[in-house]
């Protein structure tokens, strides 16, 4: 997976050898990895190479897990293979109005994802309220994984409940650092999940036995584009008096 050209379709990280020496990291705060570490949404298509990606998956399985079960698994995917899929999701996508199967928001949070909306579509993309058309076209944008020349399938073993889905996410939130330490963007999708059958067809090696949790784009992200520099608001921590 080194290259754009490459036929690699798939690893999975226990696959992968244990905890290989590791290159001299470069110096990045860890406040400044978790506070530069930002959802990209518009990517360039050059793949970052695989000592790269190797480097931050092998950073990544130092993260705590229920019983030290570390019950992530990764399928990654370039080139004729992450095409294969992004065309495949596109078309589900595209043939279903009424979205993504995955569970509808509570109505309590809804507001979060209108705020969200808006700083993505509106002031990132510049696509108007009303512009229903354009909005649907960007969404799609989800199942192109934003132009990414690297995703990953990120599953979790059907019987594991959710004390290891908390420890599948310390393995993509420590992941998503260790990427953004070595300038690599990325974007965790849930809307790919949405299409798990669609993914299953392209990813033969994904077993029954596995649940498809979301997917996550990887790349250098295109500074040019406004999307990826939007403000997303945290809220405060709660004081304790
Ligand atoms: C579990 C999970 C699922 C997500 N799914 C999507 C998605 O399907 N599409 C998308 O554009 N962003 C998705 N995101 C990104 C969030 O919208 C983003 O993390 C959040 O708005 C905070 O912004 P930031 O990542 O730029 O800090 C997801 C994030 C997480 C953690």
């Amino acid at each position: 997976m080194s290259t754009s050209t490459s036929t690699t379709t798939t690893t999975t990280l226990t696959s992968l050898p244990t905890l290989p020496a590791l290159p001299s990291p470069k110096p990045m705060l860890l406040t400044t990895a978790i506070t530069t570490r930002h959802s990209t949404r518009r990517f360039l298509s050059t793949p970052p190479p695989l000592t790269t990606l190797h480097t931050a998956l092998t950073l990544a399985t130092h993260a705590p897990s229920n019983s030290n079960i570390q019950p992530w698994c990764l399928y990654l995917l370039s080139g004729p293979a992450l095409a294969r899929l992004k065309t495949a999701l596109l078309s589900a996508a595209s043939s279903t109005p009424t979205g993504p199967a995955i569970p509808p928001l509570p109505a309590a949070f809804q507001r979060f994802r209108s705020a969200l909306g808006q700083q993505v579509y509106g002031v990132g993309l510049g696509i108007s309220h009303s512009d229903t058309a354009g909005r649907r076209a960007a969404v799609l944008r989800n199942f192109d994984f934003f132009g990414a020349p690297v995703a990953a399938i990120v599953c979790m073993d059907k019987r594991l409940s959710s004390a290891d889905a908390v420890s599948v996410g310390m393995y993509v939130q420590t992941l998503l650092l260790a990427l953004t330490e070595q300038g690599v963007g990325t974007c965790v999708e849930v809307a790919v999940a949405g299409y798990p059958e669609v993914i299953r067809d392209v990813v033969k090696e994904i077993p029954e036995s596995m649940d498809i949790l979301c997917g996550v784009a990887i790349g250098y992200e295109d500074p040019t584009m406004k999307v990826n520099h939007i403000y997303t608001p945290r809220n405060l921590v709660a004081q304790i008096d």
